[in-house]
């Protein structure tokens, strides 16, 4: 039911048992590893909302008959279904969404009816639920858009490069604006390239690190898209799962021990970047993989991916600041542990 590797130093200090969560998207990869925590460390309530679109129930199917976990089947684009899977609970992580930037080019108006109506949904009904404690949702790297410079701070974005990025900035904007008109205060993680466990390489839309996963255990060349030279701040989806859970609680270590935020020091919409702070090129992460796999193999470089940024990487300093939050693992331990795990999907 638990990797052994993942979730073994509890981010939180709060008695969970107390509280219902609202996991959306929780059959998906970064969904499903915040569930694999909740419920490892004894949650009252795990409900995840998620249409199956893009994830998997094998991703939850181990944690469904648990009395603490339910599962609905729905679509965040139905108000209603939002406004029933939102009743009761204490906390909401909104990660439903369709990802991909090639997936948003193809198809446009699907990922706007998903990512931005959909989040408007679940906004809406988590404003009209005055038990929520908070709600933290899945924001994006893409929001920094042509914005050259480096690192990647909050308050300095450019233009989207992609209908993907502009759904995940319009996600941004509603929030903002909830905020100042309803006095609803969420925190947004703008995920910078997750990586981990329960991320499948098997989708026409998959992310470059399952998709390498895949052909180093096959035994096969992977493609690049350029010259390999593109960066990213690849983040482990643990971090990811720590952020989700610091942002929720807001619960921060200081030097006299741990406090809780309170909702006064929260007084307005929040964005951070959630990530390691790091910079890797693809070319590196094929000498780690070759590496890992004790194989030489060497890539095929194609074409540039329209709608890419060539480097990205984020200053944590917000994060890190505001939620004590600090990556555990950095992006060669990470990898390590996935190679593995995929290693036995096969
Ligand atoms: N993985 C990354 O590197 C990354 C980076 C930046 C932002 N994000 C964001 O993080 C969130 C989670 O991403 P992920 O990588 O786990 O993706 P994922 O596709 O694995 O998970 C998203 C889940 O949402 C569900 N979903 C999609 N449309 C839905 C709908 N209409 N109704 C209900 N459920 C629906 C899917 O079935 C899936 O289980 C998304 O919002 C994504 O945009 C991810």
């Amino acid at each position: 039911m638990f990797n052994p590797k993942l979730y073994n130093t509890p981010y939180h200090t709060t008695d969970l048992s107390k509280f219902k969560f609202l996991v959306t998207g929780g059959a998906g990869f970064i969904g499903s590893n915040i569930v694999e925590y909740l419920i490892k460390y004894n949650a009252g309530h795990v409900r995840v909302l998620d249409n199956l679109s893009n994830g998997y129930f094998e991703n939850i199917k181990d944690f469904m008959g648990l009395p603490n976990f339910e599962f609905i089947l729905g679509d965040i684009r139905n108000f209603e279904t939002c406004k029933k899977a939102i009743e009761g609970m204490d906390f909401v992580t909104h990660q439903a969404a369709l990802g991909s930037v090639p997936r948003s080019i193809s198809d446009p108006i699907t990922s706007n009816d998903v990512n931005v109506s959909g989040f408007l949904n679940i906004l809406t009904a988590v404003k009209d639920a005055p038990d929520i404690k908070r709600m933290v949702y899945a924001a994006s790297s893409s929001t920094y858009g042509d914005s050259a410079a480096l690192p990647k701070v909050e308050g300095n974005e450019g233009n989207p490069l992609s209908p993907y990025a502009v759904t995940k900035l319009v996600n941004e904007l509603y929030a903002d604006v909830y905020s100042k008109v309803y006095g609803l205060h969420t925190i947004g993680l703008r995920y910078f390239n997750v990586f981990g466990p329960k991320q499948n390489p098997n989708n026409p839309y998959a992310a470059v690190i399952p998709i390498f996963c895949k052909a180093f255990i096959d035994g096969k060349q992977p493609t690049i898209n350029g010259d390999g030279l593109t960066s990213r701040d690849f983040t482990f989806v643990e971090n990811a799962v720590q952020a989700n859970i610091k942002a929720m609680l807001l619960e921060t270590v200081t030097s006299s021990g741990v406090e809780k935020l309170t909702n006064e020091q929260i007084t307005k919409h929040e964005v951070f970047n959630m990530a390691c702070g790091d910079q890797v090129t693809l070319n590196e992460m094929i000498e780690m993989l070759n590496q890992l796999s004790g194989q030489q193999i060497a890539p095929i470089y194609g074409p540039e991916r329209k709608g890419d940024v060539k480097h990205s990487k984020a200053s944590i300093d917000k994060i890190s600041n505001f939620l004590s939050y600090e990556p555990q693992f950095r992006f060669q331990k990470g990898l390590e542990i996935v190679f593995e795990w995929y290693k036995t999907q096969y």
